[in-house]
């Protein structure tokens, strides 16, 4: 069986136990998919959780979000965020809680690697910010779970990956080109299979799933793809949290298509590195 099958097969089957969505988590998918789903019933859900909606609470009250004052129940939570950026904390935060102890025991640095994800969505909202384009409601959510792919390669095929890293490093060649030459796959389709399998929307699958091949993204994913691809490229350089990769790349396309100078990208790249505070307080919270 080929790497790029065991992969595959560890998903499909998911045998790795610690990628298995817990039930709440997984009728959250189900709510934030649903079009009949209101803000009240979320409320009522995760209010019912009381673990979830502790973490859900903390995170919406931390300095990230600077209404803290004025949140003192999930339904004044949801009113003041939004219905998809709680729907994107719950996720994100049970997600985070279930991969824990699976990374404690595996010995993947999850902190630094939760640091970069953080930093990618809040970097998100800047980009779609700099590309004068609304934010898509899940955007939090995608860059949360943007490089999920790597963990999943830590807990399916430890010792492979481990010579992913060492091959990266040692040739300095992109990450994904390393993963994509050793085990045949990238971390971006690997995450892929996994959020699918999760049933969360294309708009976060696809995005995910190109973030490094963009040349092969669909045209009506393209704009959220280059989001993510801009923000990660911004966390990376900024030196948010730490996510296995040393060479951060950007799409010539991209700079282009989202009429982007060096001068700018330098701009950005500064104004993230002022998030510094935020992504720890988030990870705080989401602890
Ligand atoms: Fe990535
Ligand atoms: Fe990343």
């Amino acid at each position: 069986m080929s790497t790029r099958e065991k992969v595959a097969d560890c998903i499909r089957s998911m045998d790795s136990a610690m990628l298995i969505l817990p039930m709440d988590i997984s009728r959250i998918v189900l709510m934030a998919r649903s079009h009949d789903t209101n803000a009240v019933e979320l409320a009522r859900f995760l209010s019912d959780h009381r673990s979830l909606s502790d973490r859900v609470l903390k995170i919406a009250k931390s300095p990230c979000y600077g209404s803290s004052g004025d949140i003192d129940s999930m339904s004044s939570a949801i009113i003041h965020i939004g219905f998809h950026e709680i729907v994107a904390i719950a996720l994100g935060s049970g997600v985070f809680t279930m991969l824990a102890s699976a990374g404690k025991s595996s010995g993947i640095e999850q902190d630094r690697i939760w640091k970069h994800a953080i930093g990618v969505s809040l970097a998100m909202k800047l980009a779609a910010k700099n590309a004068r384009t609304p934010v898509d409601g899940f955007s939090m959510l995608t860059g949360l779970l943007h490089d999920i792919g790597k963990l999943v390669f830590h807990l399916c095929l430890p010792r492979e990956y481990h010579e992913v890293l060492q091959h990266h490093q040692a040739e300095a060649v992109s990450l994904h080109s390393a993963e994509r030459q050793l085990l045949g796959i990238d971390h971006g389709e690997a995450a892929y299979r996994l959020l699918m399998r999760w049933n969360l929307p294309d708009s976060v699958c696809m995005p995910v799933r190109y973030h490094h091949n963009l040349i092969q993204c669909p045209f009506e994913h393209l704009h959220q793809t280059m989001i993510l691809h801009l923000a990660d490229y911004l966390a990376l350089r900024a030196g948010i949290g730490y996510s296995g990769n040393i060479i951060p790349e950007i799409s010539t396309e991209v700079i282009t298509a989202m009429g982007l100078s060096k001068t700018r990208v330098d701009e950005l790249t500064e104004q993230v590195k002022t998030m510094r505070d935020q992504v720890e307080d988030f990870l705080e919270a989401l602890s």
